[in-house]
């Protein structure tokens, strides 16, 4: 499966171990940057990797800022993105059993690299359980969008 990662300056070291371990685990990786600690606003960066997967250009992405809020909140405004943010195993595995998330984010500030490895290698090797839980995501189709004035409230 083809991978995108990315990450704004505070994530940037945390973005590095990712892809290193990605690259030694035999996976095709593209890094949209940041490409160094100098200042950049996640937006950008996040807006690339959720383009990628919405289109089909790439199997899953990874995001990391110094929260992973910011970049959750841009990337869950692409169409058929499911960004997740895990800065724990059990969210890790629950995103992709139960909402086949297909961009994993990660705070940088808040999670040390041996349990971001960690949450990543979990997050990439858990199986989307399907079923009851395919329904409900089918159901995002009938969530509003920004774009749309919901008329039933
Ligand atoms: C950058 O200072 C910080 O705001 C950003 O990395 C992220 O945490 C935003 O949600």
């Amino acid at each position: 499966m083809k991978l995108v990662i990315g990450c704004d300056h505070a994530a940037f070291g945390l973005k590095e171990r990712i892809k290193a371990y990605l690259i030694e685990r035999g996976d095709e990786v593209e890094d949209v940057g940041a490409f160094s600690e100098a200042s950049v606003d996640y937006p950008q960066i996040g807006m690339q990797v959720a383009a990628g997967v919405s289109a089909g250009r790439y199997g899953r992405g990874i995001l990391m800022c110094g929260t992973g809020l910011g970049m959750s909140m841009v990337a869950n405004r692409f169409a058929h993105v499911r960004a997740a943010l895990c800065n724990d195993l059990f969210s890790a595995a629950m995103s992709r059993r139960h909402n086949d998330a297909n961009i994993l984010v990660i705070g940088g500030r808040i999670v040390g690299d041996v349990l971001a490895l960690e949450i990543v290698r979990v997050w990439l090797e858990t199986s989307f359980e399907g079923g009851r839980h395919q329904r409900r995501l089918d159901l995002f189709d009938e969530v509003p969008d920004c774009n749309c004035v919901d008329r039933r409230a």
